[in-house]
This record gives structure tokens, sequence and C-alpha cells, in this order.
């Protein structure tokens, strides 16, 4: 599609386009390391302001890095510690939109200044955690929690 009708385009419907082409990658394919890969990287080609995004996953009571893009990151991450162990401690999604203010954010990445942080849950069980960091503040708002909740259940479809 051309930059200038992409640029066109609501959030609402880019996080449409890009949560069809997320299904489509994941059709047919269960092998859960190669959908996380691929999920965090159609993300992170395809959404702007985004220096890192990524998977933890729930492994033995703490979050341990997955798949992701951007920058190597901290490994583990206690439940309840920074943004990524609040959200999979409250089981719900987080927005911050200043790192800087989240008290106990970690900060893996030097140029972060707002995040975004989806809980993966089957059921009330906890898979892990998808997590997007962006440079610019304020980037992340509502409809990036709603298409990003959307990437989350597609992803989990394919579990
Ligand atoms: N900032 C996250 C840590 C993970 S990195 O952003 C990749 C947090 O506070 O949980």
């Amino acid at each position: 599609m051309a930059a200038a009708v992409a640029h066109a385009m609501s959030k609402r419907d880019k996080y449409a386009a890009l949560n069809r082409t997320l299904a489509a990658l994941l059709a047919g394919e269960r092998d859960w390391i190669a959908n996380l890969a691929n999920t965090a990287a159609l993300i992170y080609g395809e959404l702007e302001d985004i220096n890192w995004v990524g998977f933890y996953l729930f492994k033995d009571g703490e979050l341990v890095l997955g798949p992701f893009q951007g920058k190597p990151a901290c490994v583990r991450i206690a439940i309840g510690k920074g943004v990524c162990g609040a959200a999979a401690q409250r089981r719900a999604s987080i927005v911050v939109p200043n790192v800087h203010e989240f008290d106990g954010h970690i900060a893996c990445d030097s140029a972060s200044n707002s995040e975004i942080v989806v809980p993966l849950l089957r059921g009330n069980e906890l898979i892990g955690v998808l997590d997007l960091d962006s440079p610019k503040f304020e980037r992340f708002d509502a409809e990036d929690q709603a298409g990003l909740e959307q990437v989350v259940a597609e992803l989990l479809k394919a579990l």
C-alpha cells in the first residue's frame, strides 16, 4: 500500500489491517516460538515510533524474555515488578504515558519514554505479556490498547 494511503488510515483501521495480516501469518502454524517471533517482527515493522516490542513468558513464577525486536533487554522480571510485572499481576493492560513517572519502571533501553503492556491470558492462566516501548511520550492510547489486545487474542488462538 502506498505510504500516502497508509498515513491517511485511522489508527483503528491500521490495527484492523495489522490484525488481518497477523491472522494470515499465524494461519495453520502452531509453533509458539515461531508465532511469537513473527508477531513481534510484524508489529515492529508496521507501527510507528516503536523502539522495542516483544514478549515475556511466564515460567516458574517469573517473566522470562521471549521473542522480540529491538535492543537486548533484561531477561527476568518478577511478578509485580516494572510495568510488565504489574500488568502480569493485575492481569490487565497498562498504558504508561511517561515511563519516568511509573514507580518501579525497569529501564531496558534508555530511549524509551512511553510503554504499553498487554497480558497474555488463557482464562485466568497467565501465559506472559506483550510489551511495546516508544521513544515518544504518550505514544499509546486506548485505541492502541484495543488493537494490541486483538493482536494477543489472535495469537492465543494459535496457542
Ligand atoms: N520497561 C519494562 C521492562 C522491559 S523493557 O521495556 C523491554 C518494565 O518496566 O517492565
